[in-house]
């Protein structure tokens, strides 16, 4: 084969890994999982915590964790980690890890300590591939949280949610409603990035949930809008589109019995790609401008 068709089919590759949404690799050299899998003893204990280096926030602080930071040198051996770190959780029975999951999230007594917990929950493959946990930003006594589906690139860099375009759009809304984004609670169903943005698996937000639902209750909001498809359904229990949910009040009853109203809405990345849908959006947002009005005090 000639070098020009070497090239060729290197650019097709690369255009074609771009095109599925792959932006970062694990490790400089393919790993079998078969052969990985097939010699690896069964296991059923959970591996060692490899706490990352975030720092809880401060209840009622916006404070975002610190940043990771991804140097040269370190970069290497923690693609190689991050690979192994999969392999090795991959061979735990999901079961294990969910029951770990919600004995980890329901001993967490306050947010600092539930942001704790689920930094140092293995159970979660998004882990590994995320440069930063993103548990939350804005007030922690919040009476409106949100709740996105998952963090995107910017936020992933930051190990805050919200960060980037999605994020100055839902300022923009919550400023329309005299509300800045320190006076709301924003979080999402995963706090890990899934690589390339990829959609989650049924997995991956099950092993969440626990700390979510937790996270719910420690923040006990009188109000949760939750923003696009996913969220709305996650958090509605609804099979039922977004266009179909959102509009109108759903409730949730967290494990210790509190009912907080939900309106699922449209998410800010959807708006900045079909601006014409804002109207909606605006509806929605003033029926939570009034819930709030309502039941404040
Ligand atoms: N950033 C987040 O934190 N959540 C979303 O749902 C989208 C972007």
């Amino acid at each position: 084969m000639s070098d020009t068709a070497i090239t060729a089919n290197w650019e097709d590759l690369i255009r074609f890994y771009a095109e599925a949404g792959v932006d970062c690799a694990l490790s400089d050299e393919p790993v079998d999982r078969f052969t990985e899998a097939a010699t690896q003893p069964n296991r059923t204990a959970l591996p060692d915590n490899r706490a990352r280096n975030n720092t809880p926030i401060q209840a009622g602080s916006a404070q975002p964790a610190p940043r990771k930071e991804n140097t040269p040198s370190a970069l290497q051996p923690q693609k190689q980690q991050a690979a192994s770190n999969i392999a090795a959780q991959a061979t735990i029975a999901p079961e294990v890890l969910l029951q770990e999951a919600r004995k980890l999230a329901a001993s967490a007594t306050d947010l600092t300590a539930l942001q704790q917990a689920m930094t140092g929950f293995d159970g979660c493959r998004l882990k590994f591939t995320a440069k930063n946990i993103c548990f939350a930003d804005g007030s922690a006594g919040a009476a409106l949280m949100v709740i996105g589906d998952a963090p995107g690139r910017d936020d992933d860099l930051e190990g805050v949610p919200f960060s980037g375009p999605a994020g100055q759009m839902l300022n923009r809304i919550l400023a329309a409603i005299n509300l800045t984004r320190e006076q709301a609670y924003l979080a999402n169903t995963l706090p890990w990035r899934p690589p390339g943005n990829r959609p989650a698996t049924p997995l991956e937000l099950d092993l969440c949930r626990p700390f979510l639902d937790r996270q719910i209750e420690l923040v006990a909001p009188k109000v949760i809008v939750a923003l696009g498809d996913p969220a709305a359904k996650a958090l509605t229990g609804s099979r039922e589109p977004i266009y179909k949910l959102r509009g109108n009040w759903h409730s949730l009853t967290t494990a210790n019995g509190q009912s907080v109203a939900i309106m699922p809405s449209l998410h800010p990345d959807y708006l900045l790609r079909t601006p014409a849908q804002k109207r909606f959006a605006w509806e929605d947002w003033l029926m939570v401008k009034m819930r709030l009005e309502n039941t404040a005090g």
